[in-house]
């Protein structure tokens, strides 16, 4: 049996949900191909964005690392062969690896007679991104697999809350020719915060989850801010502040650094704006430093789901 599934780029942290809010995108996205391997094997291959770079190894790669643990959670008695086309560019911070993670674990469960359900996948792949990323973290797997903007209420044990983005909202993004690997942008992280920051992100995170809610986009766009993670890596990416100004200059309702970086994702209105004048307003900040970016309208998506090969 043979099942092809894409699986979504995603925007993690979404202002002050640090490891705990994930936002699916309808584009980019990865295609995976798997086969039952009888032996009980796991074999990958891997194609397409950054492929050079990804190891094929099944002990270091997070597609094969989740299936792994679905099928050794199911206690099935075959492997899988994986063949990824990477259409998310690694090191991007819009959730390449998790993606990749949440792909493997949603296609090995497609070839289960009793499929497992989705917070095992959510879980399995969050194992991946651990061994990946240097630590388990579920707010980019969990909308690649469920789909909308998730909340991570907890991952031991896990529980993931879940509601459709509201249906106004459009994402426009701009990539820099600049990588950024999660387990180094988590080396600039503090161990603590301040009270004051802590009560900062409380307030602004159960609003933000309330505007996605109700979809009120003004709450949403007021809510969305950070006060400790971004600004630590704002080194990491250069002209952040400038394109996530002129982003907002453009009328978002919002502009932040996705994930762990280099991303700068923008969100806007659909009623009031195509997006357009955003992303060449993103574009062109990161030219006037001499970066080069690729930048792109979509929308948010659904969650990995089967393709008709
Ligand atoms: N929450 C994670 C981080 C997401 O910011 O490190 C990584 O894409």
């Amino acid at each position: 049996m043979r099942v092809r599934v894409s699986t979504p780029a995603t925007v993690a942290n979404v202002g002050p949900g640090f490891d705990v809010f994930g936002l699916a995108l309808k584009e980019p996205f990865d295609v995976i191909d798997v086969e039952m391997v009888d032996d009980g094997a796991i074999i990958i291959s891997v194609t397409g964005l950054g492929s050079d770079d990804i190891p094929v190894d099944p002990k270091r790669n997070s597609a094969s690392i989740a299936a792994r643990f679905v099928l050794d959670a199911a206690g099935a008695d075959f492997g899988v062969s994986l063949s990824i086309k990477k259409g998310i560019r690694p090191c991007s911070g819009i959730g390449s690896s998790g993606a990749s993670a949440a792909g493997g674990a949603f296609a090995a469960n497609m070839l289960l007679d009793d499929p497992l359900p989705n917070e095992v996948l959510v879980l399995a792949a969050a194992k991946a991104e651990g061994v990946t990323a240097g630590k388990v973290h579920a707010d980019n797997v969990a909308p690649s697999i469920i789909g909308g903007f998730t909340v991570v209420r907890s991952l031991s044990p896990l529980e993931v809350v879940s509601v459709a983005a509201p249906k106004h909202l459009g994402v426009a993004v701009a990539m820099p020719d600049v990588m950024v690997s999660t387990r180094a942008a988590r080396e600039v992280l503090p161990d603590s915060v301040p009270v004051r920051d802590l009560v900062f992100h409380v307030g602004h995170a159960a609003s933000l989850a309330l505007a996605m809610e109700r979809g009120d986009l003004g709450l949403l766009g007021r809510s969305l801010r950070d006060a400790v993670f971004e600004p630590m890596r704002s080194s990491l990416v250069p002209r952040l502040a400038e394109v996530e100004t002129a982003a907002m200059d453009a009328g978002a309702l919002a502009s932040f650094l996705g994930g762990s970086g280099p991303c700068v994702v923008s969100l806007f209105d659909l009623r009031m704006n195509d997006g357009e004048n955003i992303v060449s307003a993103m574009k062109g900040a990161f030219e006037e430093g001499n970066i080069d970016s690729e930048s792109w309208v979509t929308a948010c998506g659904e969650g990995c789901r089967r393709l008709v090969p």
